[in-house]
C-alpha cells in the first residue's frame, strides 16, 4: 500500500506529533513520517523525534527578522529535500504566507483547539468558557488563505463542566486531538491518494 510521506511541523511540546508518529508505527497506516520541522530550536518536541528515530530540522524563525516568506523558503527547502507529500502542522504556531499556503494546499492540514469555525486563533479555551459554551473540542482541518479557515475533515467535542478553566479544559481537549489527529490525518491521506497528489476544493 502507497504511504504518504509525511513532514510534521510544530514549535513545542509536540504531543499531538507524538500521537501521528505512534499511529504511523502502523506499517498500514497511509502516512511515513520523514521529517519533523520546527521553527523553534529549543522546542521538545524535537528531542522526541529525534529519539523515534525521525530526521529532525530547526529553522529559526528569528534568524529571517520579519520576512516571514524567507523563513518558510528555508523550510520548504528542508521539506522538499526530505521528499514531503503531506504536511501535518501540530502546535506549528506561525501564521502561513499565501505564497506557502499556495504551494502546499491540498496537501497540509492543521489540528485547532477549538470547534471551528468558532474561535479562531489563540485563547480559544479561554473564550469558550467566557461564552458559555456547553461543549468545547477540536477540529483537523485542511489549510488554505484564512488563518484556521479551510474546510474541516473531522471534529471531537467534550463537555465544559462547571467550574472549568482554560487548563482544565485544555486537558480534556488534548485526550481528544490525540485519538482524532490520527484519525483525520489518515482520512485526509486517503482523499490525496483518491484524487492524485493533492486534493483539489471547489470554488467557494
Ligand atoms: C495543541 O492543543 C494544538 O491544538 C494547538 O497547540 C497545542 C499544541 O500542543 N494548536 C494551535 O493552537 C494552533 N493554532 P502539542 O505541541 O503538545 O501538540
Amino acid at each position: 500500500m502507497k504511504r504518504l510521506n509525511l513532514a510534521i511541523l510544530i514549535s513545542g511540546r509536540g504531543s499531538n506529533m507524538e500521537a501521528l508518529l505512534h499511529a504511523a508505527e502502523d506499517p498500514d497506516y497511509p502516512a511515513r513520517p520523514i521529517l519533523v520541522a520546527s521553527n523553534r530550536p529549543d522546542a521538545k518536541g524535537l528531542d522526541t523525534a529525534s529519539s523515534a528515530g525521525i530526521a529532525t530540522a530547526a529553522i529559526d524563525h528569528k534568524a529571517f527578522g520579519k520576512d516571514r516568506e524567507a523563513f518558510e523558503r528555508a523550510l520548504d527547502a528542508e521539506l522538499e529535500k526530505a521528499g514531503t507529500e503531506i504536511i501535518a502542522l501540530a502546535g506549528f504556531m506561525r501564521v502561513l504566507t499565501p505564497w506557502f499556503v499556495g504551494k502546499w494546499e491540498g496537501r497540509m492540514i492543521n489540528i485547532h483547539p477549538s470547534l471551528l469555525p468558532k474561535y479562531r486563533g489563540l485563547h480559544t479555551h479561554q473564550r469558550a468558557i467566557e461564552a458559555g459554551d456547553a461543549e468545547g473540542g477540536c477540529s483537523v482541518h485542511w489549510v488554505s488563505a484564512g488563518v484556521d479557515e479551510g474546510r474541516v475533515i473531522a471534529q471531537a467535542r467534550v463537555p465544559i463542566l462547571p467550574g472549568d478553566t482554560e487548563d482544565t479544559l485544555a486537558a480534556r481537549v488534548l485526550v481528544e486531538e490525540h485519538k482524532l489527529y490520527p484519525e483525520a490525518l489518515a482520512m485526509a491521506c486517503q482523499q490525496i491518494l483518491n484524487s492524485g497528489r493533492k486534493v483539489e476544493f471547489p470554488e467557494s
